[in-house]
C-alpha cells in the first residue's frame, strides 16, 4: 500500500505531538536511507526539536534559523537537499556518519510552522521521489497542527 495512506491511517486520531512522533517513527522504520529523522518546530527565531527517531540524540536541539541546512530551508521557505553535506559549509554537523540530509519546511497558510530533517548514511541519498514524498508528509503535518 501507499506509503503515505499508510502514514495518515496511523495517524487517525492522534493529537498534533503524537502525530509528529509516530510519522518521525514511521519514516525511519519504513525506508531504509532515512538514517535519522527529526521534527523541529519554529519558535521565535529558532527551530526547536520537537521529535526525533534515530540511533542517537543530536546536540542541536535548538538552531537559530541562521544556522545550518536547517535553518536555511526555513529562511528561504524551500526544500533543500544536500548530496555530500561534508563539501557543504553551510552543513551542521550532528553525527560522522552522516552524508547527505534533506531538510522539508511544513507550512500553515503559508507561514513555516516547522521542519522535517533527515539525514542519511548514504551519499546523495535524496531524489525528487522524496522530495515530492516529504512535502506530501509536511502538508499533511500543516494540516493536521491546531
Ligand atoms: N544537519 C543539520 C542540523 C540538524 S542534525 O542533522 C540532526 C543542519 O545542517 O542544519
Amino acid at each position: 500500500m501507499d506509503l503515505l495512506i499508510r502514514l495518515k491511517r496511523e495517524i487517525a486520531g492522534l493529537d498534533f505531538s503524537q502525530t509528529v512522533q509516530k510519522t518521525v517513527s514511521f519514516l525511519r522504520k519504513n525506508i531504509a536511507h532515512y538514517n535519522w529523522v527529526g521534527v523541529y518546530m519554529l519558535e521565535g527565531n529558532e527551530l526547536v526539536l520537537t521529535a526525533w527517531d534515530g540511533p542517537e540524540a543530536t546536540q542541536h536541539t535548538r538552531i537559530p534559523i541562521g544556522t545550518g541546512i536547517c535553518g536555511l530551508a526555513a529562511r528561504e521557505k524551500r526544500t533543500v537537499i544536500v548530496g555530500d553535506v561534508n563539501a557543504d559549509s553551510r552543513y551542521l554537523a550532528c553525527f560522522p556518519y552522516t552524508k547527505s540530509e534533506i531538510v522539508v519546511p511544513i507550512f500553515k497558510d503559508s507561514k513555516v510552522l516547522g521542519e522535517i530533517d533527515i539525514d542519511s548514511n548514504t551519499l546523495n541519498a535524496f531524489t525528487e521521489r522524496d522530495r515530492e514524498f516529504l512535502e506530501s508528509v509536511a502538508a499533511l503535518l500543516g494540516e493536521r497542527y491546531v
